[in-house]
């Protein structure tokens, strides 16, 4: 064990000083930029949020973005999986004859739409936006919030299993239905965007695609077309149906809703570092995707009501979404567009309670920290 930690220990001394050399020669991505930097210590204000030079992004402290260690600490504090919780009723009430077909094809919708959306945040996350952001207690959070998105992931192949569902049908519909599948494009050309090789954020250009790309995925993705599947899967819950998968759903809004309040101080906070990106041009450009967002995600609740069920129609989902479009403008300095107010009031007292229920409470399987660690 002690020659294996000598070896690391030396290719690792051996990786950075030649790389020092070999960088200072050779353009290098800004992500990779860390070994460049001096060994001199840094004090938290020379932090940056994007394009950080002077600091090391390997040292958590001392800390300047108090923001993105919180909502770190509130997401390890909401931690669940989804087979924690029961699928029993769920199982028989899916197989009874309690649901219409409208009502069925509502939940398939939200399925098939949540099953491919998570991966599709989980990978820009990780792939696109990880190495664009060059602060240590940012990084921190989004390789929780990376996590996050796999548990919930894991739910919707937890629920299509316990279901017995057609799980090719669920995890294509985001190629196969014309409604899904035009959400998807639209957050997905903005990761291509990310994902060049010749992208970078050195540029003002580069910065506003990088905050086009967060505005896309935090504000619009998971803060509008996530909020209408909410509705409609918790309104089953609230009937006292498909509990299961709404009490699922309860905790996977607990957890976007902190996703959404990182992504917002995080944009802030590139904002007003950067005050120049934020351009009137640029911020026109922004109200004018959150619309284009908003007639998407309008398509996408006719096509899951075309005759509405107990409690839901089409025409209550414009106001809804125009609701919630406007609150994620105000967050991030933008106008208001539409001035609707808010048809579903009950989805307000459905975020409290799912930030206050203790979790911990009705927990049934003990995690095995302890056991885990004993290799005798
Ligand atoms: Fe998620
Ligand atoms: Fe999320």
């Amino acid at each position: 064990m002690t020659i294996l930690k000598v070896a690391y220990a030396s290719s690792l001394r051996h990786f950075l000083f030649s790389s020092r050399s070999y960088f200072n020669d050779h353009p290098t991505p800004l992500f990779l930029r860390f070994t460049m930097t001096t060994s001199h210590r840094f004090t938290a204000a020379e932090k940056r949020l994007i394009n950080c030079n002077q600091v090391d992004v390997n040292q958590l402290m001392p800390l300047k973005y108090h923001w993105a260690w919180e909502h770190y600490q509130n997401g390890c504090a909401n931690h669940w999986m989804p087979t924690e919780v029961p699928m029993t009723k769920d199982i028989e009430t899916w197989r009874s004859n309690q649901l219409s077909d409208a009502e069925r094809r509502v939940i398939m919708r939200n399925l098939g739409f949540f099953s491919t959306a998570e991966s599709l945040v989980g990978n820009n996350l990780v792939l696109a936006i990880f190495k664009h952001v060059t602060n240590a207690e940012c990084r921190q959070y989004l390789l929780r919030q990376a996590f996050e998105e796999a548990v919930h992931s894991h739910t919707f192949l937890y629920v299509v299993d316990s279901l017995g569902l057609d799980e090719g049908e669920v995890f294509n519909m985001y190629h196969e239905v014309p409604s899904i599948a035009r959400k998807d494009a639209f957050e997905t050309e903005l990761t291509a965007e990310v994902l060049d090789p010749n992208f970078n954020t050195d540029t003002d250009e580069g910065a506003q695609a990088l905050l086009k790309n967060l505005i896309g995925y935090y504000l619009i993705m998971e803060g509008v077309f996530f909020y209408t599947g909410f509705v409609m899967m918790l309104s089953f819950h609230r009937r006292n149906l498909m509990t299961g998968i709404g009490e699922q759903f309860q905790y996977i809004l607990r957890d976007e809703t902190i996703h959404l309040n990182f992504g917002i101080d995080l944009i802030n906070g590139i904002k007003s570092e950067n005050p120049h990106l934020w351009t009137e041009e640029f911020q026109d450009a922004m109200i004018e995707r959150v619309k284009q967002a908003v007639e998407l995600e309008l398509d996408y609740a006719a096509d899951c009501l075309p005759n509405g069920i107990l409690g839901l129609n089409e025409s209550m989902f414009r106001d809804y979404v125009q609701y919630v479009a406007d609150r994620r403008l105000e967050r991030i300095g933008l106008a208001k567009q539409y001035g609707s107010t808010n048809p579903f009031p009950w989805m307000s007292e459905t975020m409290d309670l799912a930030k206050e229920k203790n979790f911990f409470e009705t927990r049934v399987t003990e995690y095995q920290s302890a056991g885990s660690l004993s290799w005798d």
